[in-house]
């Protein structure tokens, strides 16, 4: 059957098919040439776009606003302070209002109830730009990266993530390999898994596309044959300060190092959906430094340097992914 995903919002991928996820990473092929050839595709010419960001943000914020002027729309950029959202007025109200002036909304915060809830009001395709539980967009990027990179294809694959497996992206991670027929392995401490009742979702989803989901402590035997090697912060945007100390002590032995790099496939990628600590050049690393003498966290620098990271590869990506799912729900 012929995909059409016009009108729909972009929330977590456990609402798409595996179809309707290959689908949107063909459209991303095609802006990537697109944009890379220099032809100009302003298909959404006289739509506007607002991003609401109730976090920070480089590379979504980014790719929304290059992605969206590409395509021929006005964008909105509103932060943290600049909205009367959640102080002044109610999820529900702001969804309505920006429904009326807008063709479609990007929402990075908290809670995924809260973009659900904008989804449920606004009338328009509204995009999870990242929420404590997901990170969809990042999938898609993702996934292309590990695609370009393998050309006979992605099925059977094994990618494992390092250290806070129930991070949004550790979940997004899980959610999109089960969709799409990678073996996905989680290896850290039984603390930082996902939770049952994802894990028990994704094993359903990756039984029918023949794919395993594996939770491990175990280094050796996660990394030993992985043709993915990734891993993220281990203090996520919301959660407190004080959580560093005891997610040093126990994600340290997770960090990807060069000996974990030596376990994997020769072909191996290494992936990371940035920003990330892999040296004391930002105020948090070097705070870091100082408090715990822990120089580079949950990468070592001369991995994420190394001639297998395709981390800016994959940084590029969301900018094309983001451009095929507004087009996509827009068009
Ligand atoms: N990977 C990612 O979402 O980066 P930003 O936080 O910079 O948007
Ligand atoms: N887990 C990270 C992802 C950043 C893109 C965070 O939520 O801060």
């Amino acid at each position: 059957m012929a995909v059409n995903l016009r009108g729909r919002s972009f929330l977590k991928l456990l609402d798409f098919t595996p179809e309707e996820i290959r689908y949107l990473l063909e459209t991303s092929k095609q802006f990537k040439r697109l944009k890379l050839l220099g032809t100009p595709h302003k298909y959404l010419e006289g739509k506007n776009i607002v991003l609401l960001f109730e976090k920070t943000s480089t590379r979504t914020r980014c790719s929304f606003e290059v992605a969206g002027y590409d395509l021929g729309m006005g964008v909105t950029y509103l932060d943290p302070g600049s909205s009367q959202m959640g102080k002044k007025e109610s999820i529900e109200d702001t969804a309505k209002v920006l429904g009326r002036m807008y063709d479609g909304i990007e929402y990075r915060g908290y809670a995924q109830s809260i973009v659900e809830e904008l989804a449920d009001n606004a009338g328009i395709p509204v995009w999870n730009g990242l929420t404590t539980d997901f990170h969809p967009t990042q999938m898609l990027a993702d996934i292309l990266t590990v695609e370009e990179n393998f050309t006979d294809g992605i099925k059977g694959k094994k990618l494992v993530f390092f250290g806070d497996a129930q991070n949004n992206v550790g979940n997004s991670l899980m959610v999109v390999c089960a969709k799409l027929g990678l073996h996905f392995v989680a290896c850290g401490p039984k603390e930082q898994m996902p939770e049952s009742k994802l894990v028990k979702q994704c094993e359903a989803i990756a039984k029918e596309n023949g794919a395993t989901i594996t939770l491990t402590d175990d280094i050796k035997k996660a990394a030993t044959g992985a043709h993915v090697i990734y891993t993220d912060i281990w203090v996520s945007m919301g959660e407190p300060a004080d959580l560093w100390a005891k997610r040093i002590k126990l994600l340290e032995p997770y960090r990807v190092t060069k000996e974990v790099m030596k376990m994997a496939d020769k072909e191996a990628i290494f992936l990371h959906c940035l920003p990330s600590f892999h040296d004391t050049k930002t105020t948090i690393g070097e705070d870091i430094a100082k408090q715990f003498g822990v120089k580079e966290m949950e990468v070592a620098d001369e991995v994420f340097k190394g001639k297998q990271s395709r981390v800016f590869d994959q940084a590029e990506n969301r900018m094309h992914t983001i451009k095929a799912v507004m087009y996509s729900t827009l068009c």
